[in-house]
């Protein structure tokens, strides 16, 4: 689309369609609507646990049996999909909570599509909750992450979730060529329909602070730096997307959103797949904590931040405010 030197339109006046909320919303060029909206679950074992994380003011830690009223209730306020995060009661060096058949996330994901067949379950694929060191893959002398012996293990914690029933697996770990591993050991066993979201530019974070308190996965030494992108760049995480695409991912992320807007425009529109904007934690508590000191109005401060995610080019948006946006866009 090309735009004329406004000199040459003497009597446009953009105001005239801005005089009334009908005429605005008559020629308003984005939606926010519960439609783009996933609800990120923290799910425990456990029974009527309802742990309140201390960072993140209204998200909880939910057993099975809380985490699936909580999916009923925004399944019935339209919003299409939860992301499952588990946390395991057992932590090791080879993450085996992540891909054993009764794991955490496996149970929940088989009551969810017991119970709730429609809602579209989308699982978390990492290792970081499941490792006793706190990162996303195999560690090598306290030191180094070994990118290619994390590929079998995340690949099989990917068929687990798909087996147990997810409708969607998105892996979060950042090593180089998971989609494929992932796509090729799905194939392998029967599980060919099942899509994969990945999260193709996400991005090392400060922003990601009180997610590691929510899922209790922040590492014990180091930080991500060495698998997760760095903030100054953008070609790269062209790079990322375009090597995602080619392994098989059917929709990619750009992580965290806010403060990424530019990089997920040009996801947008360079490559046009199913994009996903994850509003993280840090922004969610950031205008929380300003809205409980009364120097933001949460409401529209959140809705505000979400729609910049849409105009950008966001078709889904993983957000911790999905069930409050939902009612309030009623
Ligand atoms: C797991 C993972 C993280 C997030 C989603 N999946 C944390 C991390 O990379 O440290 C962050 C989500 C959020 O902050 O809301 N690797």
């Amino acid at each position: 689309m090309s735009f004329r030197a406004v000199g040459q339109f003497p009597n446009y006046r953009p105001r005239r369609l801005r005089q009334s909320p009908a005429l605005r919303r008559l020629v308003r060029e984005t939606e926010l609507s519960a439609g783009n909206l996933v609800l990120p679950l923290f799910v425990r074992s456990g029974k009527r646990r309802r742990d309140p994380i201390g960072s993140m003011p209204g998200v909880f830690q939910l057993s099975p049996d809380e985490a699936l009223i909580e999916a009923t209730k925004a399944f019935k306020l339209g919003i299409p999909a939860v992301l499952i995060f588990g946390i395991p009661d057992h932590k090791d060096k080879k993450a085996s909570g992540a891909y054993h058949k009764n794991g955490i996330v496996q149970q929940i994901v088989r009551l969810l599509k017991k119970e709730l067949p429609e809602l579209l379950v989308i699982t978390d694929v990492c290792l970081c909750e499941y490792m006793s060191h706190g990162h996303c893959g195999i560690v090598h002398e306290e030191r180094h992450i070994l990118n290619d012996a994390s590929l079998p293990l995340l690949a099989r914690t990917a068929r687990s979730h798909a087996e147990a029933g997810a409708d969607i697996v998105a892996p979060s770990d950042m090593m180089d060529g998971r989609v494929a591993a992932i796509r090729a050991e799905l194939d392998k066993n029967g599980l060919e329909d099942t899509p994969i979201l990945s999260y193709a530019a996400k991005f090392a974070s400060a922003f990601y602070g009180p997610f590691r308190e929510a899922a209790e996965s922040a590492p014990k030494f180091g930080d991500r730096r060495s698998y997760q992108m760095d903030g100054a760049n953008t070609n790269e995480a062209m790079r990322e997307v375009a090597m995602d695409i080619a392994e098989g991912a059917d929709m990619v992320m750009v992580k965290p959103a806010l403060a990424y807007l530019d990089i997920l425009h040009r996801v947008k529109t360079e490559f046009g797949y199913p994009t996903a904007a994850y509003a993280v934690s840090g922004e969610f508590s950031m205008i929380k904590a300003a809205a409980e000191k009364g120097w933001l109005d949460e409401r529209g401060a959140t809705l505000e931040a979400l729609l910049s995610m849409r105009r950008a080019g966001a078709d889904i948006i993983i957000t911790y405010s999905a069930m409050d946006v939902a009612r309030w866009l009623k």
